[in-house]
């Protein structure tokens, strides 16, 4: 590459959008000394032109034509830091298919179309980077595909939804309530403009279905992994999890044995010294084992301006110098292994579950006996008092059972004729198993 300049069209001016720009106008001296050119940011996609920023912005760069970014034939590196799926794909495949390299912060986008995607860029002979688009300012995708390039992972559990993560810190912390904690992340900027996403589970199954493709070598769909929001979380259940030694976290795991594989994203009981169990506020990380190295843990900001913003700028450096190298779009390997997804009895976990009852003899061994006609064994009971009289509260953590199992149980609990209610259920994490 003879070039002195790498012309970058940014696509999005909004908390990332900002970051990127912030970074790469404020740390111009380190990317030329990285780099050997100068980066320059040539064209601005916004929706809204006269919206007021929180920075400077020469408003000639700004435009509101995506094709004005698209088109023009001195950008070399899209950005795409706009957000969304259908409209940006196509943004996505039509800068590829021009030989622009693309990065993106996209999750949506890269759980349902980066098969896509990374084969347009590699016919084209382009870079599409994503490093953002999972645990913000955590350099995890790059961990995995480079430093355990030679390992088998077998574990990796995630907190890889920075909102939800936030809003479970502030209610146990601070006995906050989880909509004045939801506002809270929103005006941070850590939520997603829908924030349904992010405490329905569903960003951070995105996030775990890019984690297991690269992590496992296969070719994950975001339908392949289960999904539970946090939403119902109560502060009763966070008094419960602190007095029998765990912390409810928003967590997405990631196992296999023996070839077979299960993801989900759930609320679960994490063992208090579990390394993930004091992983608070906004950070994220992730937990990785692999057979040759064991634990590896890896933590950081998960959202934000500029922890967002320095995994976009990070991935810009390596395109630059793929460029001067001539190797860009040769470094995709693509999943190599058949994919095998376990079914619910091949699936064991520890659980919890909070149940009301009928304050009356009998009852107790009645629930005991159809745990074990299920082979659901438990390591411990609380029974209290209810606020309701003849009534009771009934705590319960198994033993390692099946998902099949635990299943039958809460669905004969619902029909039997002492039990009032399933106030909550959890799987339990972290206890070496
Ligand atoms: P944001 O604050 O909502 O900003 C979106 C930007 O894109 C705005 O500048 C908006 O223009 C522009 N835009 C949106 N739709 C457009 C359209 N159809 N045409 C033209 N411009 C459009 O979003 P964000 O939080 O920066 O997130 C951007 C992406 O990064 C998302 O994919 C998100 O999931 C991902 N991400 C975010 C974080 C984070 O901490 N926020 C972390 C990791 C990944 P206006 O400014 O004119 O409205
Ligand atoms: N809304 C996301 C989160 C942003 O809270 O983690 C980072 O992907």
């Amino acid at each position: 590459m003879g070039k002195k300049r790498v012309r970058v069209g940014l696509m999005g001016m909004g908390t990332v959008g900002t970051g990127v720009y912030r970074l790469i106008q404020g740390h111009q001296e380190d990317l030329l000394h990285q780099t050997g050119v100068e980066i320059e940011i040539a064209k601005i996609l916004v929706q809204n032109k006269e919206k007021k920023r929180t920075i400077d912005i020469n408003s000639d760069l700004l435009t509101a034509d995506p094709y004005v970014v698209l088109h023009d034939p001195s950008i070399d590196v899209i950005v795409e830091v706009m957000g969304g799926v259908d409209e940006t794909k196509e943004y996505v495949l039509h800068a590829l298919q021009h030989g622009k390299h693309v990065i993106t912060a996209n999750k949506d986008l890269m759980a349902l179309n980066g098969e896509e995607l990374l084969n347009e860029a590699v016919k084209n002979g382009c870079d599409l980077f994503y490093e953002a688009s999972v645990a913000g300012g955590i350099p995890i995708l790059r961990a995995l595909v480079e430093g355990f390039s030679s390992d088998r992972i077998t574990k990796m559990i995630g907190i890889v939804n920075g909102t939800s993560n936030y809003i479970l810190t502030k209610m146990s912390q601070d006995g906050a309530s989880y909509e004045d904690a939801l506002q809270e992340a929103q005006r941070l900027g850590y939520a997603e403009s829908d924030p349904t996403a992010d405490v329905g589970g569903l960003d951070a199954a995105r996030k775990m279905s890019i984690l297991s493709t690269l992590g496992f070598h296969v070719g994950m769909n975001l339908d392949d992994v289960t999904c539970k929001g946090m939403e119902n979380v109560t502060i009763e259940d966070i008094k419960y999890a602190e007095k029998l030694g765990y912390r409810i976290k928003l967590i997405g795991i990631a196992k296999k044995d023996n070839d077979l594989i299960e993801v989900s994203v759930e609320p679960a009981m994490v063992k208090q010294s579990h390394p993930l169990a004091s992983v608070n506020g906004v950070f994220n990380a992730v937990y990785v084992y692999g057979e040759a190295v064991g634990e590896t843990m890896f933590y950081g900001p998960g959202a934000g301006e500029l922890p967002t913003a320095n995994a976009v700028v990070s991935d810009l450096v390596t395109v630059v110098k793929n460029m001067k190298l001539g190797v860009n779009g040769r470094g995709m390997v693509a999943p190599y292994n058949e994919k095998r997804l376990k079914s619910n009895d091949q699936i064991f976990a520890k659980y919890f579950m909070r149940l009301v009852v009928h304050d009356e003899s009998g009852v107790l061994a009645k629930i005991t006996k159809l745990l074990a006609e299920h082979n659901v064994s438990i390591e411990q009971v609380i029974q209290k008092p209810h606020q309701s009289i003849h009534k009771a509260e009934l705590v319960i953590v198994t033993h390692v059972s099946s998902k099949s199992g635990i299943n039958y149980v809460l669905q004969e609990l619902e029909g039997l004729e002492h039990v009032d209610e399933i106030k909550s259920f959890y799987r339990v994490e972290g206890n070496g198993e």
